[in-house]
């Protein structure tokens, strides 16, 4: 087997068994997750940020990198986009055909399991395509931007929103944080997404970043939610009067652009 297939073949059994998990799960999407965010001001969190630089969706092909059980894809469909999701899960697949089904988006979405390294579209396919934590878990970059460089339209837009993992020191610092840390967590601090990563797309793509969370990254301290809300919305303008500090935050906003050089 090579590295790819190995390592498609470590992520469809990894998630298989995560998502085996859930599967009885709820899996109606309350309005409020598709409705909520033009009424937002400040973008503190990643994934709000994503959603905003993906721009108008309605009636834009986008696809869902990685879907996992689909809620995502259900919220892009219910702000008015026609969705393709893939994930190599055949368990997040069977679940997010259920979700399309259970909040009547199924005429708009269709759920596949596929890889991220063999993906079946046409060439200049979609409008715009999303990854929420997917980027992390692909090796080979050089291979995917290739891919989505050819599926994407003319001025198509790519939207990854990852944990950012640009500093070992603070990775190495979080285990004398006198608070326990799950084991997943620990074994994913290697796998996040730092600068270098982002080297083979700028071949083909404009590339810009945006980074979340400096002090509100002290979740596992600071419990209380109002406090972690203020701590974000500092953190927003202390990264941006201390650009060189942005290799410390926690999350991080990709978005690549397509014939925009
Ligand atoms: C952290 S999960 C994120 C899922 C979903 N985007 C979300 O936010 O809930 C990463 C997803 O990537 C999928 N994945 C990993 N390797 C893949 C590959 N080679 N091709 C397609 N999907 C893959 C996993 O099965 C998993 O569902």
């Amino acid at each position: 087997m090579d590295d790819i297939s190995l390592e498609e073949n470590k992520e469809k059994l990894r998630h298989d068994k995560e998502y085996k998990k859930v599967e009885n799960e709820n899996l109606f999407i309350e309005p409020i997750h598709y409705q909520k965010f033009e009424k937002i001001k400040t973008h503190i969190h990643c994934y709000t940020y994503a959603v905003k630089s993906l721009g108008d969706i309605k009636g834009q092909k986008v696809l869902d990198l990685g879907c996992g059980t689909g809620w995502f894809s259900v919220i892009l469909a219910k702000r008015g986009a026609v969705v393709e999701g893939i994930d190599i899960s055949t368990t997040a697949i069977e679940i997010a055909k259920k979700r399309a089904i259970i909040n009547s988006v199924s005429d708009i979405v269709r759920f596949r399991v596929m890889s991220f390294y063999n993906l079946d579209f046409p060439d200049e396919y979609f409008d715009k395509i999303i990854g929420l934590s997917a980027l992390h878990h692909m090796s080979d970059k050089k291979l995917l931007c290739n891919s989505l460089y050819k599926i994407l339209k003319p001025y198509g837009k790519v939207v990854f929103n990852e944990p950012f993992g640009n500093s070992t020191i603070l990775e190495r610092l979080r285990l004398f944080v006198p608070i326990a840390v799950q084991e997943e967590d620990r074994s994913h601090w290697n796998e996040q997404v730092k600068y270098e990563d982002l080297e083979p797309f700028k071949d083909k793509f404009y590339v810009e970043c945006e980074e979340f969370q400096f002090f509100s990254r002290l979740d596992r301290i600071f419990k209380q939610k109002w406090i972690i809300n203020f701590l974000g919305i500092f953190d927003v303008k202390f990264l941006k009067m201390f650009p060189f500090l942005k290799k410390y935050a926690r999350d991080i906003v990709i978005i690549l652009r397509k014939n925009n050089i």
